[in-house]
């Protein structure tokens, strides 16, 4: 048996779909301890979306640990956070026309998550709130509670409370008009539902199965939200940072919204930051109102500040949009055998929907076979019956056409 069978907990999840001990990576490319290559379509569930180990990073992390560069400092000022800031305010809000203030938060994506539904409740004084079927915004207690999947409400062991689900627009069922449903529940006085604090949402469902919503639609529930003074979150922790094609999810429908997160891809290297973006006005925690010791890992700014440069100019926004047009057509001809199967994607975040095309154990069995060829990928969506496509956005075109070859290979053998 191995350590991991007798020490670590039964929780452990992806070592069961990943069944290896992976020692290296460098780019898109995963090696374990038997020297076995393996393609990423994984992106450690989008936070490498520049890839394993980047080189320019790298370096930047080596310097600044030689250099002595402080490590921990709580929420303290320190030049590793200065010169964050600075670039995020130069290379991505100021170009973008946002005007944001930036919430450091403890670090994975449900902290930010729960600071935005803090905040929202507190600017409104309401405490409900809209979310998505299909949606997912982390595993502590108040993220769980906006989380649509019934087993993972049922894990909090406590009742999940202040939460109305809307239909996302597109799903599993098919398109359904959730702007009429929310005006209905939104004008009728007598709807039984009282105005919640704010709307959070992922402009495309990720772990949801990469349902997409319509631009036309983000625009309308924008306008929704400022009729009725609800506040608009979106939860970019996974879509965000280039996944969807742009920096933010949302900028394709030329929307704000007032509160955004971001964690994952956000530092750059894969270690360990959150954030929250707040809309100017609404910054009004008092100092010390949310806070938590791990609100800046140094070294997360340091690799985040380099990662930044890829947005400087417009050539890496250009290389998604080739990448994203190479990706359609390769997975698009992996359809034809799978005969049932749906092909969803923007960016470079793509899904294979298999519900219809032997669901679930042909979906596992795909992955695994991927899995056994060196290529690694997860299941998404509804009893995990979407295969996720979701490259490292460095990925070059060479390695994108291999992985799909393994794809496709284990596709037809599985
Ligand atoms: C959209 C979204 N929100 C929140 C989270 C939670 O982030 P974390 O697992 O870092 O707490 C995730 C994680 O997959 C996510 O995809």
């Amino acid at each position: 048996m191995s350590i991991f069978e007798q020490l670590e907990s039964n929780v452990r999840s992806y070592s069961r779909s990943f069944p290896a001990v992976f020692q290296r990576a460098r780019g898109s490319v995963i090696f374990d301890t038997s020297g076995k290559e393996y393609i990423d379509f994984f992106s450690g569930a989008g936070t490498l979306n520049y890839g394993h180990n980047d080189e320019r990073m790298k370096r930047r992390l080596i310097e600044y640990l030689e250099s002595d560069g402080i490590v921990h400092a709580l929420d303290a000022s320190t030049t590793a956070k200065q010169e964050f800031l600075t670039r995020f305010r130069d290379i991505i809000l100021q170009p973008r026309g946002m005007d944001y203030k930036v919430q450091f938060c403890g670090p994975t994506g449900t902290n930010a998550v729960e600071a935005a539904l803090k905040l929202a409740r507190k600017v409104t004084k309401r405490t409900g709130m809209f979310a998505f079927s299909g949606s997912y915004h982390g595993m502590s207690l108040g993220s769980i509670a906006v989380t649509s999947g019934r087993s993972v409400r049922a894990s909090a062991g406590v009742p999940m409370a202040h939460t109305t689900f809307i239909p996302y627009p597109t799903g599993p069922r098919g398109a359904f008009d959730s702007l009429s449903y929310m005006r209905h529940l939104l004008e009728d006085s007598h709807s039984g539902v009282d105005v919640p604090a704010a709307v959070i949402l992922e402009t495309v469902q990720m772990d949801g199965g990469i349902y997409i919503a319509p631009a036309e639609w983000l625009r309308e529930l924008r306008a929704l939200c400022d009729q009725h003074g609800i506040l608009l979150i979106c939860d970019d922790i996974q879509a965000g940072c280039g996944r969807t094609g742009q920096f933010f999810s949302f900028e394709r429908a030329g929307i704000k919204p007032d509160l955004i997160t971001l964690s994952k891809s956000i530092s750059g290297y894969g270690l360990p930051m959150a954030l929250l973006l707040i809309r100017r006005e609404l910054d009004q925690w008092k100092p010390g109102e949310h806070t938590g010791t791990f609100r800046g890992l140094q070294l997360s700014f340091v690799a985040a500040s380099e990662s930044l440069e890829y947005w400087r100019t417009g050539a890496f926004e250009t290389s998604l949009r080739n990448k994203e047009q190479l990706l359609r057509g390769l997975l698009g001809d992996a359809l034809p055998g799978l005969a049932g199967a749906e092909l969803r994607g923007i960016g470079m975040a793509f899904g294979i929907d298999m519900a219809q095309a032997g669901g679930y154990e042909r979906a596992r069995r795909i992955q695994q076979r991927a899995f056994q060829n060196g290529l690694i990928m997860e299941q998404c969506g509804r009893e995990d019956t979407v295969l996720k496509v979701m490259a490292p956005l460095t990925t070059p075109e060479e390695q994108l056409v291999r992985g799909c070859q393994l794809l496709v290979d284990a596709i037809r053998h599985a």
